[in-house]
């Protein structure tokens, strides 16, 4: 089976099954994924062998895996649109990972800011998957043919080091990649730690109070954010640098109603941080019950999201394999006449 050409350009993106996903997750990833199945060709991966590079519970890991799938359906990713798989169901990530790591240099690795963060963090267990996750990474990208990668500033890094790779890799042998360019989240979207905003809200951070997780209970939603870090100096406007907590609420209920700064400035500039933060809480309330309803109906049908999952691989793997045959066949590599037939 050959390829299936659609004019429009592929999009991948992933996140790892290794726990619940915050708000920032949501208004910075899950969202913007769901409206990009209007105009592009989308993969959405479970990357559940990237989560191996951190010791995991295999009973744990095994439903974190069906979690993340029913997260994504809850939020709006549509499987017959879209394709909905999990990493380890196409070998070839594995494989080609192989490939590109004779592409890539140590020094490389070496420079990656998360390798480093993550070392510091695992000190007892640097192990050279941590080491070689970004060569994994690019292998998830470039077996799509992937043209765009929606990712965090977090990511942009692992996705320059992709970049270098591919045209690496072109450059010896001519065009056998297509070389994928970022697509980082617009600013208002990257929604940070409720106490202490000056970073990012991170699903593992220490204080529940610090992150808002999709599928807490909406009363929960409201304590913590009524109990957001903001300042003392009442007034509320967008300022970064002053006023982060008081911006970060702001920002968040932007992204929450839909609508601007103008708007937000006049429906609470004249108010107390009491309104705002409950106000902010009820609109991001009002975005999650229904994701939360919709992920109960999926997660009850196991059977169901794993059928999901199956077809998901079955047509990740028609892809990966083309791709596989033409680097196999670029590299020198004999083809296994049993694998690609035809
Ligand atoms: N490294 C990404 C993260 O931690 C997850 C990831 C793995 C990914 N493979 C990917 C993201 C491919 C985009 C494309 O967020």
């Amino acid at each position: 089976m050959t390829q299936a050409h659609t004019a429009r350009p592929i999009v991948l993106s992933g996140a790892q099954p290794t726990g619940q996903l915050t708000i920032g997750n949501y208004y910075g990833a899950l969202r913007n994924w769901v409206a990009m199945q209007q105009d592009y060709d989308c993969l959405f991966c479970i990357v559940d062998l990237h989560a191996l590079t951190v010791r995991q519970d295999p009973k744990q890991l095994r439903q974190w895996i069906l979690d993340l799938a029913a997260l994504y359906l809850a939020c709006g990713i549509d499987p017959d649109r879209s394709i909905v798989f999990v990493q380890s169901h196409v070998p070839a990530h594995g494989e080609l990972a192989w490939l590109l790591s004779t592409f890539t240099q140590i020094g490389e690795l070496e420079r990656m800011t998360q390798f480093k963060d993550k070392s510091l963090r695992h000190k007892h267990n640097i192990n050279a998957g941590l080491f070689t996750y970004p060569v994994l990474m690019a292998a998830d990208i470039l077996l799509y043919g992937t043209h765009k990668v929606p990712v965090g500033e977090d990511q942009k890094q692992h996705l320059e080091l992709t970049r270098d790779i591919a045209l690496r890799v072109n450059n010896l042998y001519g065009p056998v990649f297509q070389v994928p360019e970022p697509l980082i989240a617009a600013e208002g979207a990257r929604v940070k730690d409720l106490q202490d905003p000056t970073k990012k809200m991170s699903k593992t951070a220490e204080a529940e109070l610090a992150r808002v997780m999709i599928l807490d209970d909406p009363r929960d939603i409201l304590k913590k954010f009524k109990k957001a870090v903001t300042d003392s100096r009442a007034e509320i406007r967008f300022d970064e640098e002053q006023q982060p907590g008081v911006t970060n609420l702001l920002d968040l209920w932007c992204a929450a109603t839909g609508r601007g700064r103008e708007a937000a400035l006049g429906h609470f500039s004249h108010h107390q941080y009491g309104k705002l933060k409950v106000e902010t809480a009820e609109a991001v309330i009002a975005n999650l019950e229904p994701v939360q309803a919709r992920f109960r109906e999926l997660s009850a049908d196991r059977a169901a999201l794993e059928r999901i999952l199956a077809a998901g691989a079955i047509r990740a793997r028609q892809r990966a394999e083309t791709t596989m045959k033409t680097v196999l066949e670029t590299l020198g590599l004999p083809l296994d006449p049993g694998r690609f037939h035809g």
